[in-house]
């Protein structure tokens, strides 16, 4: 790989190409919202796969994760203790099922990349529970970045709030650097300490994308070689989000067009 792309090397982007970002940050935002209403009691996960594959050619882009590293898929779809991952296929949903549906498009050469968390009501108490302190882990992720903070500070907010709501942050995945590639620098751990790590700057293109565990932190990959479960099959949870760092803060580019930001959508 060359100097630019090693993993090293973190891209500032001018301004220009935060438009390039807003656009696809902004379909895999539409495709998150489009499925909500599908996702219901007895529908498959390969059926939301499918309406998920059509809506992003019909609108112009292609899905990223289709053949990526031979993942055989247009989305990933990771229910109850599946961590990340999860393979569309025959399982359907049932009443109290919670699940995080994630899709990149590729949208005129960039990459818009987000997950949410979806329910099928009724769900278990503590499943809405970690549900929220998921969502409110990304949110505390997000207001921890701006020009002259570090990573560490970003992963320290997150980490901090999840253990003190006595669940656990995933270390076995983290968010990415983003942009003309899928995933390139930097890391994005979901944990670490105040000061700690890469000094954030403006035009940074990347993904906060915590995990998180209701039991132990600890994952294991199945056979397929992708499905990440909790070893200890406690639930989990995840939100992600694609931003670039601004002079101020950050521009989120996958914000919800329909407002759906947190289960229950309707
Ligand atoms: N969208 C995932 C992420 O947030 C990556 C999925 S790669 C796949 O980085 F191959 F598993 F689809
Ligand atoms: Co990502
Ligand atoms: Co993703």
């Amino acid at each position: 790989m060359d100097g630019e792309t090693d993993g090293r090397h973190i891209i500032l982007h001018p301004p220009e190409h935060f438009e390039g970002m807003r656009a696809a940050g902004r379909l895999a935002a539409m495709t998150l919202d489009m499925i909500a209403p599908h996702v219901r009691s007895g529908v498959t996960t390969g059926e939301l796969d499918r309406l998920i594959h059509q809506f992003t050619l019909d609108h112009g882009a292609v899905p990223a994760t289709l053949n990526y590293r031979g993942y055989p898929k247009s989305s990933c779809i990771s229910i109850n203790h599946v961590v990340c991952h999860g393979i569309p296929g025959e399982r359907r949903l049932h009443d109290g099922d919670i699940l995080n549906i994630d899709v990149t498009s590729i949208l005129d050469g960039w990459f818009g990349d987000s997950s949410r968390m979806y329910v099928v009501e009724p769900i278990a108490r503590r499943a809405s529970m970690l549900i929220d302190v998921t969502y409110e882990a990304l949110q505390r992720g997000l207001a921890a970045v701006r020009p002259g903070r570090t990573l560490g500070d970003l992963g320290h907010a997150i980490q901090s709030y999840v253990e003190q709501q006595r669940f656990s942050v995933v270390r076995d995945f983290c968010g990415h650097g983003v942009g003309q590639r899928f995933h390139e620098a930097p890391n994005i751990l979901h944990f670490g300490k105040p000061g700690q790590g890469t000094v954030l700057a403006p035009g940074m293109f990347f993904t906060i994308e915590p995990m998180v565990n209701a039991g132990r932190p600890d994952v294991k990959i199945l056979e397929d070689g992708w499905t990440a479960v909790t070893r200890d099959r406690s639930l989990s949870a995840q939100f992600e989000h694609m931003i670039g760092v601004t002079e101020d803060g950050c521009e989120i580019f996958t914000l919800s067009p329909g407002g759906l930001h947190k289960p229950p959508y309707s």
